[in-house]
């Protein structure tokens, strides 16, 4: 029995954050309860490295686009090891065996008819690597709320309307095609309303997959890197997948698009998508522009990363948006591992060592049979739970037989049965019942909390791997008795918050920065941070003074260097007048000649002109000027025209 399950393909314009921990460590948990169930289980995730945004983020750094993605792929791969996610694949797009299917299926999905040549017009987030429908020019993505561009290219247009019929029969042949309920009614809508044909190639960047026999296109970001999932798992006979795991925003690609392009090249669905919610940091989504990202592993190092899997499976219903706070994970931490969990283990053990010298007792007939009742109906609570991937239902009926053994055992008083030589058999009855407990609730809790189950595993004395049992163990009575417990010590030991979080703090500021320095980024402030340092600000003028001041609209239509200043470039530069102005701008540190052609910028139009390095400059170009930095050129969110006057 063979189980395939995806997580998206990261991004890599930024660092792993919980967020991409979330996913994943989700995907990780299903694996192991799946292999629980006796799957082989295959977990496949990857980064996501083509596309403009790439582009200009190297760019930007000065580096070529494979280094820059190796690095930041890197890094990912790395946070998945660390923090001890069983991911199987990991498939970069850039990958040549990517790009071999990606064509592979482009072909197929041509030779059957759906996809054809156009011309494409239209409002394109950079951002979101997409076309906006029904924008405007001058209109913001709706996505992510960043300004959106005109670009008009050569595309190949892939059929989506032709499936509009198509899908709308296999969501309703297969309601759990897409889940949640709420995310499968948004994308029904979003089909019901007619589908426009998808435009999967672009001309306008280089950084992608080449286009069989089109030199000059790439394919659209998405239609790659959808295909990873079967690029992951080519060479083993694996499709389709059982599972996409997805964030709630990337439904509509899963859901819609994905199906669409596979039934268009005759090829097998993937079984289910499932979208999650948004972890919310203080109620706020985390976002690079907000500075408010929260990282997996600065919690690992100072209370465990069991510690956070658990936080983020109990506390948020799967499918909602939650909040994460670093007060919330302690306070969860302490109450149900530390005194739930924990402290059932302790005192478990704590008392077959002093009464029965550390060896498992033999059950005793008509003892505790309450509690094996309760642990039937958990069992089978906790199955339903992962099955409807409800993980927040299952830790809390696991939770509930924690908390009914623990009145077992006040009940049963073991510390007076101990003292009664005619209760000796009840004594042997309520310690094996106890360790019975512990036994089926590690288990249970292992696809949550590996790390943590293993060594509560070991502490009883098991002696098979935690990863090896199945699921026929998981019924009452299995425990072996007559065994000897091993070494004890605390699991989950008790954690001040007033301590533990400046220190997660601490070492979360200092992940940031390594990640900024990683990704060659100044680190980016807080959205709210104060500005600090600013240089004083100007003696006050009038406005007609300031009407003295002729700021025009510019279009660069030359830029070269000056030979011999290496700070200096000659622009030429249109302001609508018959000639177009000679300007020498200080810029040459930030930008590169080619960057500018075609770029629109602001310049002080009635300067006197000056005389730079026996060039003639007739005019200033309007920048921020950074500190100790490169000088930024003002620019427009919206298209101006060229000679447009600044008042
Ligand atoms: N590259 C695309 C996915 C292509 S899949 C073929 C992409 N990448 S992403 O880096 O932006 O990752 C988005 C995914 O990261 C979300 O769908 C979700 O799985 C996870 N999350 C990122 N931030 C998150 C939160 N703040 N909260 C929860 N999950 C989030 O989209």
């Amino acid at each position: 029995m063979k189980y395939y399950i995806t997580v998206p393909i990261y991004y890599v314009n930024a660092a792993p954050h919980i967020g991409h921990f979330y996913t994943t460590m989700v995907a990780d948990a299903l694996k192991r309860f799946k292999t629980m169930q006796g799957y082989e289980v295959m977990l496949a995730t990857g980064s996501d490295e083509h596309g403009t945004n790439v582009e200009r983020a190297a760019k930007a750094q000065g580096k070529a686009p494979e280094e820059y993605t190796t690095l930041i792929a890197k890094e990912f791969e790395d946070t998945w090891q660390k923090t001890g996610l069983a991911v199987d694949r990991f498939i970069r797009t850039s990958d040549p065996r990517h790009h071999e299917t990606v064509r592979w299926l482009f072909e197929r999905c041509k030779e059957r008819g759906y996809v054809y040549k156009g011309s494409y017009t239209g409002q394109f987030c950079a951002s979101c690597n997409l076309f906006v429908t029904d924008a405007k020019p001058g209109d913001n993505c709706p996505d992510c709320g960043r300004p959106t561009e005109t670009i008009t290219e050569e595309n190949y247009f892939f059929k989506l309307s032709a499936f509009q019929d198509k899908l709308l029969e296999l969501y309703e042949q297969q309601p759990d095609f897409m889940g949640p309920e709420i995310r499968r009614n948004e994308v029904i809508a979003f089909v019901k309303q007619g589908l426009n044909d998808l435009s999967i190639t672009r001309t306008n960047i280089t950084w992608g997959i080449p286009v069989p026999g089109e030199e000059k296109h790439v394919f659209y970001v998405w239609f790659d890197a959808l295909i990873t999932y079967m690029t992951a798992v080519k060479d083993l006979d694996l499709w389709p997948a059982d599972l996409h795991l997805i964030g709630k925003e990337i439904s509509r690609f899963h859901a819609i698009y994905w199906p669409a392009f596979l039934m268009a090249a005759d090829l097998p669905l993937p079984k289910r998508v499932y979208a999650h919610g948004w972890l919310l940091f203080e109620n706020d989504k985390m976002s690079k522009s907000r500075g408010n990202i929260v990282r997996a592993t600065p919690i690992q190092e100072v209370i465990g990363v069991d510690a956070l899997r658990y936080f983020l499976l109990r506390e948020v219903p799967f499918g909602s948006d939650g909040s994460f706070s670093y007060d919330a994970l302690v306070g969860r931490y302490n109450a149900d591992l530390a005194n739930g969990l924990g402290n059932l283990v302790s005192r478990t053990l704590s008392m077959i060592q002093q009464y029965r010298g550390g060896v498992i007792p033999a059950p005793e007939p008509g003892v505790g049979d309450e509690v094996a009742a309760k642990a039937a109906e958990v069992i089978a609570t906790y199955k339903e739970g992962f099955e409807k991937f409800e993980f927040s239902k299952a830790l809390e009926a696991v939770w509930s037989l924690i908390g009914a053994v623990d009145k077992f055992i006040v009940t049963q008083a073991p510390w007076t049965l101990v003292k009664k030589p005619d209760q000796q058999r009840t004594l042997d009855g309520t310690l094996y019942t106890a360790a019975e407990v512990v036994r089926l609730v590690t288990a249970l809790v292992y696809p949550v909390m590996p790390e943590s189950a293993a060594k509560i595993w070991n502490q009883l004395g098991m002696t098979d791997k935690l990863s090896a049992v199945r699921e026929d163990s998981l019924a009452w009575g299995k425990l072996a008795t007559g065994h000897t417990i091993g070494q004890t010590s605390a699991v989950f030991p008790r954690y001040d918050a007033k301590i533990v979080i400046p220190k997660m703090l601490d070492l979360e500021v200092a992940e940031k920065a390594r990640q900024a320095a990683l990704m060659g980024k100044k680190e980016e402030p807080a959205a709210d941070a104060a500005p600090s340092n600013i240089s004083p600000i100007a003696d006050p003028i009038d406005i007609e003074a300031f009407g003295k001041v002729d700021l025009r609209v510019g279009k660069v239509l030359k830029a070269d260097k000056v030979k011999g200043a290496d700070k200096l470039l000659h622009l030429s530069v249109d302001i609508g007048e018959p000639e177009p102005r000679s300007i020498v701008a200080g810029i040459a540190l930030a930008y590169q000649p080619d960057q500018l052609i075609g770029r629109k910028v602001v310049i002080v139009a009635n300067l006197l002109p000056r005389k730079l390095r026996g060039l003639t400059s007739q005019g200033m170009i309007v920048a921020a000027s950074l500190e100790g930095g490169s000088p930024v050129l003002a620019s427009f969110l919206e298209d101006v025209p060229v000679g447009a006057r600044l008042k």
